[in-house]
Protein backbone atom coordinates (compact mmCIF):
# COMPACT_ATOMS: atom_id res chain seq x y z
CA UNK A 1 0.00 0.00 0.00
CA UNK A 2 1.60 3.39 -1.04
CA UNK A 3 1.23 5.98 1.66
CA UNK A 4 -1.16 9.03 0.94
CA UNK A 5 1.52 11.51 0.92
CA UNK A 6 3.76 10.00 -1.74
CA UNK A 7 2.51 10.92 -5.68
CA UNK A 8 4.32 7.95 -6.78
CA UNK A 9 6.65 5.32 -6.26
CA UNK A 10 10.18 5.77 -8.22
CA UNK A 11 12.03 2.74 -6.71
CA UNK A 12 10.53 -0.23 -5.68
CA UNK A 13 11.68 -2.06 -2.58
CA UNK A 14 12.33 -5.48 -4.88
CA UNK A 15 14.60 -3.09 -7.09
CA UNK A 16 16.44 -1.98 -4.37
CA UNK A 17 16.63 -5.41 -2.98
CA UNK A 18 18.31 -6.66 -6.29
CA UNK A 19 20.66 -3.36 -6.42
CA UNK A 20 21.85 -4.14 -3.14
CA UNK A 21 22.84 -7.44 -4.05
CA UNK A 22 24.86 -6.09 -7.02
CA UNK A 23 26.71 -3.49 -5.12
CA UNK A 24 27.52 -6.22 -2.16
CA UNK A 25 28.91 -8.26 -4.60
CA UNK A 26 30.80 -5.64 -6.35
CA UNK A 27 32.04 -4.05 -3.25
CA UNK A 28 33.02 -7.51 -1.59
CA UNK A 29 35.13 -8.47 -5.12
CA UNK A 30 36.67 -4.63 -4.60
CA UNK A 31 37.69 -5.00 -1.44
CA UNK A 32 38.82 -8.79 -1.24
CA UNK A 33 42.10 -9.29 1.43
CA UNK A 34 40.92 -6.10 3.00
CA UNK A 35 38.71 -6.00 6.10
CA UNK A 36 36.57 -2.33 5.40
CA UNK A 37 35.15 -0.38 8.03
CA UNK A 38 31.91 0.79 6.80
CA UNK A 39 30.41 3.80 7.90
CA UNK A 40 27.02 4.35 8.19
CA UNK A 41 25.76 8.22 7.88
CA UNK A 42 22.96 8.44 10.43
CA UNK A 43 20.06 8.37 9.92
CA UNK A 44 19.25 8.26 6.07
CA UNK A 45 22.04 5.14 5.61
CA UNK A 46 20.10 2.94 8.19
CA UNK A 47 18.01 0.94 5.65
CA UNK A 48 20.16 0.81 3.08
CA UNK A 49 23.02 0.34 4.75
CA UNK A 50 21.53 -3.15 6.71
CA UNK A 51 20.11 -4.07 3.19
CA UNK A 52 23.50 -4.10 1.59
CA UNK A 53 25.51 -5.28 4.13
CA UNK A 54 23.63 -8.95 3.81
CA UNK A 55 25.17 -8.89 0.46
CA UNK A 56 28.79 -8.12 1.60
CA UNK A 57 30.56 -11.33 2.00
CA UNK A 58 34.37 -10.46 3.32
CA UNK A 59 35.30 -9.57 7.04
CA UNK A 60 34.14 -5.86 8.06
CA UNK A 61 33.38 -3.60 10.74
CA UNK A 62 30.78 -1.12 10.98
CA UNK A 63 30.38 2.33 12.46
CA UNK A 64 27.93 5.31 12.61
CA UNK A 65 28.92 8.91 11.99
CA UNK A 66 25.89 11.70 12.45
CA UNK A 67 27.05 15.02 10.71
CA UNK A 68 24.01 17.78 10.38
CA UNK A 69 23.86 20.25 7.55
CA UNK A 70 20.30 19.88 6.05
CA UNK A 71 16.83 21.32 7.28
CA UNK A 72 14.17 21.24 5.18
CA UNK A 73 14.38 20.89 1.49
CA UNK A 74 17.68 22.87 0.70
CA UNK A 75 21.18 22.25 1.49
CA UNK A 76 23.55 24.46 3.54
CA UNK A 77 27.38 24.67 3.39
CA UNK A 78 28.52 23.14 6.46
CA UNK A 79 28.61 20.06 8.46
CA UNK A 80 28.48 19.85 12.33
CA UNK A 81 29.72 16.27 14.04
CA UNK A 82 26.99 15.34 16.32
CA UNK A 83 27.90 11.56 16.99
CA UNK A 84 31.87 10.51 15.97
CA UNK A 85 33.40 7.19 15.26
CA UNK A 86 33.63 5.07 18.71
CA UNK A 87 37.12 3.65 16.85
CA UNK A 88 40.18 5.17 15.37
CA UNK A 89 40.36 4.41 11.46
CA UNK A 90 44.19 5.50 11.14
CA UNK A 91 45.69 3.05 8.43
CA UNK A 92 42.25 1.56 7.43
CA UNK A 93 40.26 1.27 4.30
CA UNK A 94 36.80 3.54 4.93
CA UNK A 95 33.67 2.73 2.95
CA UNK A 96 31.29 5.70 3.73
CA UNK A 97 27.60 4.60 2.88
CA UNK A 98 24.94 7.34 2.43
CA UNK A 99 21.49 7.77 1.19
CA UNK A 100 21.75 10.20 -1.64
CA UNK A 101 24.92 12.38 -2.91
CA UNK A 102 22.64 15.83 -3.82
CA UNK A 103 25.04 19.18 -3.62
CA UNK A 104 28.31 16.58 -2.73
CA UNK A 105 29.13 19.19 -0.02
CA UNK A 106 28.30 17.41 3.08
CA UNK A 107 30.25 14.38 1.90
CA UNK A 108 33.60 15.92 0.46
CA UNK A 109 33.39 17.68 4.24
CA UNK A 110 32.99 13.60 5.79
CA UNK A 111 35.55 12.56 3.32
CA UNK A 112 38.43 15.58 4.07
CA UNK A 113 37.68 14.65 7.79
CA UNK A 114 38.36 10.76 7.60
CA UNK A 115 41.70 10.84 5.45
CA UNK A 116 42.60 13.79 8.17
CA UNK A 117 42.14 10.76 10.48
CA UNK A 118 44.06 8.71 8.69
CA UNK A 119 42.38 6.90 6.35
CA UNK A 120 44.03 5.23 3.79
CA UNK A 121 41.37 5.03 1.18
CA UNK A 122 37.64 6.87 1.44
CA UNK A 123 35.13 5.69 -0.70
CA UNK A 124 31.57 6.07 -0.94
CA UNK A 125 28.67 4.16 -1.67
CA UNK A 126 25.22 6.36 -2.15
CA UNK A 127 21.78 4.75 -2.54
CA UNK A 128 20.90 7.46 -4.75
CA UNK A 129 22.41 9.89 -6.65
CA UNK A 130 21.30 13.54 -7.58
CA UNK A 131 24.09 14.66 -10.27
CA UNK A 132 21.72 17.60 -11.71
CA UNK A 133 22.16 19.17 -8.14
CA UNK A 134 25.97 18.53 -7.69
CA UNK A 135 27.93 21.74 -6.65
CA UNK A 136 31.02 20.32 -5.22
CA UNK A 137 33.37 18.13 -7.50
CA UNK A 138 32.78 14.33 -5.97
CA UNK A 139 31.60 11.17 -7.21
CA UNK A 140 30.55 8.33 -4.97
CA UNK A 141 32.39 5.23 -6.50
CA UNK A 142 28.99 2.93 -6.19
CA UNK A 143 26.01 4.46 -6.71
CA UNK A 144 22.46 2.31 -6.51
CA UNK A 145 20.38 4.60 -8.49
CA UNK A 146 20.71 8.14 -10.58
CA UNK A 147 17.76 9.92 -10.39
CA UNK A 148 15.87 13.04 -11.68
CA UNK A 149 16.10 16.23 -9.48
CA UNK A 150 12.91 15.74 -7.41
CA UNK A 151 12.36 15.74 -3.68
CA UNK A 152 12.32 11.97 -2.69
CA UNK A 153 11.59 10.19 0.41
CA UNK A 154 11.76 6.65 1.64
CA UNK A 155 14.20 4.10 2.45
CA UNK A 156 15.76 6.11 4.81
CA UNK A 157 15.24 9.88 3.67
CA UNK A 158 13.08 11.38 5.05
CA UNK A 159 11.40 15.33 5.25
CA UNK A 160 11.50 16.89 8.57
CA UNK A 161 12.32 13.47 9.86
CA UNK A 162 9.26 11.84 8.49
CA UNK A 163 8.84 8.87 6.33
CA UNK A 164 12.17 7.23 6.70
CA UNK A 165 10.00 3.69 7.03
CA UNK A 166 8.60 3.78 4.16
CA UNK A 167 10.45 0.33 2.15
CA UNK A 168 10.52 2.28 -1.35
CA UNK A 169 12.03 5.35 -2.68
CA UNK A 170 8.74 7.44 -3.47
CA UNK A 171 8.24 11.13 -4.64
CA UNK A 172 6.71 13.71 -2.21
CA UNK A 173 3.74 15.02 -3.34
CA UNK A 174 4.90 18.56 -4.21
CA UNK A 175 1.43 20.72 -1.73
CA UNK A 176 3.55 19.04 1.48
CA UNK A 177 6.51 20.92 0.91
CA UNK A 178 5.85 23.93 -1.43
CA UNK A 179 3.89 26.92 -0.34
P1 LIG B 1 23.88 17.11 -0.34
O1 LIG B 1 24.97 16.26 -0.93
O2 LIG B 1 24.26 18.52 -0.05
O3 LIG B 1 22.65 17.05 -1.12
O4 LIG B 1 23.44 16.55 1.05
C1 LIG B 1 23.00 15.26 1.11
C2 LIG B 1 21.96 15.13 2.18
O5 LIG B 1 20.82 15.93 1.89
C3 LIG B 1 21.49 13.70 2.19
O6 LIG B 1 22.25 12.92 3.08
C4 LIG B 1 20.05 13.84 2.58
O7 LIG B 1 19.93 13.79 3.98
C5 LIG B 1 19.62 15.21 2.10
N1 LIG B 1 18.86 15.14 0.81
C6 LIG B 1 19.27 15.52 -0.40
N2 LIG B 1 18.32 15.32 -1.34
C7 LIG B 1 17.25 14.80 -0.69
C8 LIG B 1 15.95 14.35 -1.12
O8 LIG B 1 15.56 14.38 -2.30
N3 LIG B 1 15.13 13.87 -0.15
C9 LIG B 1 15.51 13.80 1.17
N4 LIG B 1 16.72 14.19 1.61
C10 LIG B 1 17.58 14.70 0.69
MG1 LIG C 1 18.78 13.84 5.59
Amino acid sequence: MMNEDVKKVLISEEEITERCKELGKKISEDYAGKNPIIIGLLKGSVPFMAELIKNITIDCELEFMAVSSYSGTESMGDVRINKDLDRSIKGCDVLIVEDIVETGKPLQKVKDLLYSKGAVSVKVVALLDKPDRRTVDIEAEYVGFTIPNEFVIGFGLDFNQKYRNLPYVGVLKEELYKE
